[in-house]
């Protein structure tokens, strides 16, 4: 893979592992960032032999936002012209399952990346939070539709208008992220979701995450439908009848990817 300035890149097995890397400015994301973080999410996403992709950043921070200082002097014609933030969508159209793994800061564009992730998990001492406005914007990578759909406007509109950070318990109940374990297991716990998920069948794997997806973006009839589409199609692939082979004749399943 590529040789990065501003991420790590690690493969296990069937699994790898982004980690955002610029601890002088708290992950803070930059423009070479942003192009890095997609380059790498995206060449594993074509690779068939990964499985699942772990995204995190240093036990201080997974990432304290966009970054400030590159953005503070730009006027519209730039912002609006370069489409400031557009492409961090592209990583919503990765299709392998990414795991988000939140340590420390998790602000503003921090927090939004993180919500591009399809499944969080959060360190004990992870902080959630969109600032924006103490900085005279509002979300730009997507919070606010993301956050509110995740969390429900009263705590959306409580953390967009005043930008207050929620720790960790507050963000499991809330329903942003799925565990919360203490900081020094965070890895060992992502990557193990991460080698979890790859065991499966990676063209299921993606069918099923399309389906949750769908829930965000379609009304419930047409989420339905898509959903029994996709369980029907699964049945075109051996990797059903290898599942319900081996639990019939009680023996772990050996998924292909076909
Ligand atoms: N952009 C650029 N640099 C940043 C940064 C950011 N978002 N966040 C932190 N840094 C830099 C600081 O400037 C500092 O650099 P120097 O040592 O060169 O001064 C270094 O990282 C360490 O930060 P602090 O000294 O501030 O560390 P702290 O522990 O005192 O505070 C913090 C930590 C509360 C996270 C604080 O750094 C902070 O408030 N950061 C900004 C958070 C923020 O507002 N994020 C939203 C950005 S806007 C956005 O993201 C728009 C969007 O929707 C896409």
């Amino acid at each position: 893979m590529t040789d990065f300035q501003t991420i790590v890149v690690t493969r296990t097995g069937r699994t790898a592992t982004i980690t955002l890397n610029r601890p002088q400015a708290l992950n803070a994301l930059n423009s070479e960032m942003m192009i890095e973080v997609l380059a790498a999410a995206e060449e594993l996403d074509r690779d068939p032999r990964i499985g699942a992709i772990v995204l995190t950043g240093s036990d201080r921070a997974f990432a304290a936002g966009a970054d400030i200082k590159e953005m503070a002097q730009q006027t519209f014609a730039q912002a609006y012209g370069g489409d400031l933030f557009g492409a961090w969508e592209r990583l919503a159209r990765v299709r392998t399952p990414v795991i988000g793994a939140v340590a420390g800061y998790a602000l503003g564009g921090g927090c939004e990346l993180a919500m591009l992730c399809d499944l969080l998990i959060a360190a004990d001492n992870a902080k959630f939070g969109q600032p924006e406005i103490t900085l005279g914007v509002i979300p730009g990578m997507g919070g606010s539709q993301r956050l509110t759909r995740a969390i429900g406007k009263a705590k959306a509109m409580d953390l967009v208008l005043t930008g207050r950070q929620i720790g960790a318990d507050e963000a499991e109940r809330s329903g942003l992220v799925s565990r919360v374990v203490p900081l020094e297991d965070l890895l060992s716990t992502a990557r193990e979701i991460a080698e979890r998920i790859a065991s499966m069948s990676l063209p299921i794997a993606m069918l099923a995450k399309d389906a949750v997806n769908a829930a965000f973006e379609t009304t419930l009839a047409e989420g339905i439908r898509l959903e029994r589409r996709s369980f029907h199609a699964a049945f075109a692939t051996d990797d059903q009848k290898e599942g319900m082979a081996a639990f019939i004749e009680k023996r772990p399943a050996e998924f292909t990817g076909s």
